[in-house]
């Protein structure tokens, strides 16, 4: 058959906008579509073991296999402690991810700032490689629309990269297809 695509992916995005716990819904062994749709009661479980991942430390790499690729991703820390390891990785990697907390209004500049100087970065800026975006925890009552966080993050000045957002739930796995089904198409 066809040669499954290789990317490394680049997950990054403040402390609690849920990286890992994304990353944890596209690892197959969780994935409810992977061998039909997960009875009720199985989907509680699913979504309570969602709920208990930790913060990161430093960083975690994962490999898994998903809509045709072959994905190494490197969840980092979004913790300011550990925001300086992002950069070391940035060379290696093919793609990003990026997640925002769409309920966290008060650091919505933070996530910005740290955006900018991603892909103002020397190793990322020269670069086409595809961003994709995340304005995660869509269910919170008061979130941000994904329309909104584009705006605030000013995504239209992104005039070297192919971008896209999706709002997405990842305790509860919404939205995420979408997003991998358009960075496998915009991987080269
Ligand atoms: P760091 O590793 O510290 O950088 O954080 P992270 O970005 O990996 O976030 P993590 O996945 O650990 O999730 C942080 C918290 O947000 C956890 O309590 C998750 O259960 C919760 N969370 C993640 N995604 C969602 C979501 O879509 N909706 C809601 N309501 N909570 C979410
Ligand atoms: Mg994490």
């Amino acid at each position: 058959g066809l040669k499954k695509k290789e990317v490394n992916v680049l997950c990054l995005g403040l402390d609690n906008s849920g990286k890992t716990t994304i990353i944890n819904q596209l690892k197959p062994a969780n994935r409810s579509n992977h061998l039909g749709p997960l009875s009720e009661e199985w989907k509680h479980v699913s979504q309570a073991q969602a709920q208990d991942i930790v913060p990161t430390i430093g960083f975690n790499i994962e490999k898994f296999k998903c809509s045709s690729m072959s994905f190494t991703v490197f969840d980092m820390s979004g913790q300011s402690r550990y925001r300086n390891l992002w950069e070391h990785y940035y060379k290696e990697g093919h793609a990003i991810i990026f997640v925002i907390d769409s309920g966290d209004k008060l650091r919505m500049v933070v996530a910005k700032e740290e955006l900018d100087t991603l892909l103002n970065h020397q190793d990322i800026r020269s670069r086409k490689m595809p961003v994709l975006l995340f304005a995660n925890k869509m269910d919170l009552r008061d979130a941000m629309s994904s329309v909104k966080v584009s705006q605030m993050l000013c995504l239209e000045n992104i005039k070297d990269k192919p971008w896209h957002i999706c709002a997405s739930n990842a305790i509860k796995g919404e939205g995420l297809q979408e997003g991998l089904d358009w960075l496998h198409g915009n991987t080269v």
